[in-house]
């Protein structure tokens, strides 16, 4: 302990650190501008060398078919990089194969350009995480950019150097499958979410051979495809697809997304894959993105049937002039830019800067340096399902789980009970636990729901399993044995849902209840009149209104991943208390969709009078709403204060309020704060999430939290589309969801 004699000589230390911390600064700084420059340098080096095919080459990514079993590389592909044709290969697993093909790019090309090696690491890679929206009801931002760099560490041990991932897409409407890919209908969450994943993928140096490129996909709006229908046509207006869509994928940008993926849908008519507004003139000139775009799987080849291209060459031309750097399993560019370039209809210098940003991104990865460094068995070996990666999965899988209803207090389950049924389709299933998009996930290696609930349990209470009946068809020949389960035990365990194929991509369906014939299971073993708890595994909220009416709680576990079954069982037992909140509204009728929390208040809000919005045959609230999420305990607001009812353009204010823990478990919650702009030169949402913070709160105590919330969070588009905000009336609301708050006024000064 260093003790200072006098002041002077304190004054000197600590301005002898300051100058050390600046020095150690730029030092940094200086050693990122000259490795900046001495790429940029090679790159030139290089590019100069290149044929137009060996540049058009770097430009087309083709898959590679990893099976279990073992790799193959389609003959054809593997001649294309034998030729320098192919600089990109997805879907190439484990550190051996990866490293025979990047052997064949280097040994057998004339310019030696090492090849990328991309896959769709979305929520883990062989650990597997919940889905990613699951993960965004965790509200945690650490734990989600920790899932991430887990991820990175396990696919970059196995050659992975690029994920095409965070998936950024803004979604409402829970019948589009890939609702299941994202963070949910809100855009300011969905904005720090972005930064998480791109945070840990990217890491803090892409040299570091743990850390791997991400990809914001996909870009733009393919979350607003009508009717919740894959694939289906887009057509926002541009405040909303600037105040609602475009924020996630700006997000990933200033996060440093080294990539971006264009989306298959139009947007007002004109698809993304050709839409030069969106890929040149925003993102590269609005935002200033210096990476490489990449088009989705054959989505150039897709303008065909889109309508606006009549053949591939055209397709080639109209994504060409739009800015798309890289052709992802089309193989148009292969096909036809060489003879668009040479009959001048595109410009040998679109092609130059193509490859260039391609190039920067290999040399970022150190791919020049050593292409081999991402081909480390020893690494894979070591990184594969460690125990602190599981421990981190199991630790997302508790905090995305989020109690829905637990009435009777039937959970947690009391140590008196000594039998237990547990019911369901998905209670003996581990595929399903690891949901769409699951990487290298093996089911071989995933405990069953009811496996970890027997393991959970201490010795002297039984376990009773009965399936009941099938996740999907009307076959209720199981209904009988379940029910007979129920009657003989103390308490039951419904496990209920979808199955893994039933969300993510190519997965809208029209009817979101429970499929098949589990809400007829759930009324009959009901009648046991037993304690009754659902646990729902699904990857999109579901329309619960039935289910919710025939059991005592419901646990929305979403597909949990490898460690799902033990953070359940954690969860049920009560050694986990949940603190999950919904990042999507939960409808009370399929009819009610879209419905998100941040609708407009229209002219003729919803009230008892006919002549307003509202549903004559349907309910118009939903069942749960967004930030929706209870605890085994419970929380009491009061108190919100202002430190001032009027902010200063260019100011702020502080908010706070007191949350009491009046339950008998310590507990976290989510506070949250809304706001709503009263009036505004265009129509304002009647609440927008400005801010939340997750606060442990122990039983009897209470915590006052407070948030600053400045006149720049209050921005938006104007009338003539200024970013910007307006003065006027607003309020302020704080809660622990985004329906039950308290609220209070300010003004915002001109
Ligand atoms: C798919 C998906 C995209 C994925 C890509 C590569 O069609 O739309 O999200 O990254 O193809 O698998």
């Amino acid at each position: 302990m260093i003790l200072f004699k006098s002041r002077s000589s304190k004054v000197f230390f600590i301005a002898a650190i300051a100058f050390c911390f600046a020095f150690q600064s730029s030092i940094a700084f200086s050693k990122s501008v000259s490795r900046k420059a001495s790429i940029a340098a090679m790159v030139e080096e290089l590019l100069a060398k290149m044929t137009l095919d060996e540049k058009i080459g770097q430009m087309t990514l083709f898959t590679s078919h990893w099976a279990n079993t073992g790799p193959t590389m389609d003959p054809k592909n593997l001649e294309q990089i034998r030729t320098g044709k192919c600089g990109a290969v997805f879907n190439a697993i484990s550190a051996e194969y990866i490293r025979q093909l990047q052997n064949t790019a280097i040994s057998e090309t004339r310019l030696k350009i090492p090849l990328i090696f991309g896959h769709d690491v979305i929520h883990g890679h062989r650990t597997i995480f919940p889905i990613p929206l699951a993960e965004s009801c965790s509200w945690d931002l650490n734990a989600i950019e920790q899932a991430a760099r887990v991820a990175a560490i396990e696919a970059s041990a196995q050659g992975i150097n690029w994920t095409f991932a965070p998936m950024v897409d803004i979604a409402r409407d829970p019948r589009w499958g890939r609702v299941s890919e994202g963070a949910g209908e809100d855009t300011y969450l969905g904005c720090l979410i972005a930064k998480a994943r791109v945070k840990g993928f990217q890491g803090e140096d892409l040299t570091k051979p743990d850390t791997i490129l991400a990809c914001a996909k996909h870009f733009a709006a393919y979350g607003a495809a009508q009717a919740g229908r894959d694939y289906h046509t887009v057509d926002v207006s541009e405040r909303t697809l600037f105040e609602t869509y475009l924020p996630p994928f700006k997000a990933c940008v200033d996060a440093g997304a080294r990539t971006f993926m264009t989306s298959f849908n139009e947007i007002a008519g004109v698809p993304s894959t050709a839409n030069r507004d969106l890929l040149t003139n925003i993102l590269r000139g609005l935002w200033n993105f210096q990476g490489f775009i990449v088009t989705d799987y054959t989505s150039i080849n897709e303008l065909i049937p889109h309508g606006i291209a009549a053949d591939e060459r055209e397709a080639g031309k109209l994504s060409a002039l739009a800015g798309v750097d890289m052709d992802m399993q089309g193989a148009v560019f292969m096909n036809h830019l060489a003879e668009l370039v040479n009959s001048g209809e595109v410009s040998v210098k679109y092609i130059d800067n193509a490859v260039r940003r391609i190039l920067t991104a290999k040399a970022e990865l150190g791919l020049f340096d050593d292409p081999f460094r991402y081909c480390d068995v020893k690494r894979e070996k070591e990184k594969l399902m460690c125990p602190r990666h599981l421990n981190s999965a199991l630790e997302m899988a508790k905090k995305s789980l989020v109690l829905l209803k637990n009435e009777k207090n039937a959970l947690p389950l009391k140590k008196s009970v000594k039998k237990i049924a547990v019911i369901g389709p998905l209670a003996d299933s581990t595929a399903d636990l690891l949901g769409n998009w699951h990487a290298v996930g093996l089911a071989s290696e995933v405990v069953s729901i009811v496996d970890a609930i027997r393991k959970a349990v201490p010795v002297g209470v039984d376990i009773h399993y009965a399936k009941g009946c099938d996740v999907n068809g009307n076959n209720r020949e199981g209904f009988r044995k379940a029910v007979e389960t129920a009657r003989k035990c103390d308490a039951v365990i419904l496990i209920l849902g979808e199955n893994e194929t039933m969300s993510g991509e190519a997965a809208s369906r029209a009817d979101i209840d429970l499929p098949g014939i589990q809400n007829e299971l759930a009324e009959a073993v009901s009648k046991a009149k037993k304690p009754t708890i659902a646990v729902l595994i699904n990857g999109r909220p579901l329309v619960l209104t039935r289910l919710q009416k025939s059991v005592d709680a419901i646990l929305e576990a979403w597909f949990p991943g490898t460690m799902g079954g033990k953070a359940i069982a954690d969860c049920v037992f009560g050694s986990y208390n949940p603190a999950g909140k919904l990042t999507m509204t939960f409808p009370a009728h399929l009819g009610q969709i879209p419905i998100h929390y941040n609708m407009k208040n229209t002219g003729r809000p919803m009230s008892d009078n006919k002549y307003t919005s509202k549903y004559l045959d349907a309910p118009n609230e939903p069942l749960y709403p967004f930030g929706y999420g209870l605890s085994y305990t419970k929380f009491s607001y009061s108190n919100i204060s202002l430190d001032s009812a009027e902010m200063k353009m260019g100011g702020s204010i502080n908010i706070s309020a007191d949350i009491a823990n009046t339950g008998n478990y310590d507990g976290e919650e989510v506070v949250q704060l809304y706001v709503r702009d009263i009036s505004g030169s265009v129509t304002r949402p009647v609440k927008e999430l400005k801010g939340f913070k997750k606060v442990l709160i122990e039983k009897g105590k209470s915590k006052k939290v407070s948030f600053e919330l400045k006149s720049e969070d209050l921005a938006f588009y104007g009338i003539d589309m200024s970013f910007a905000p307006e003065p006027g009336k607003f309020q302020v609301f704080v809660g622990g969801n985004s329906r039950d708050t308290l609220s209070a006024d300010f003004a915002l000064l001109p």
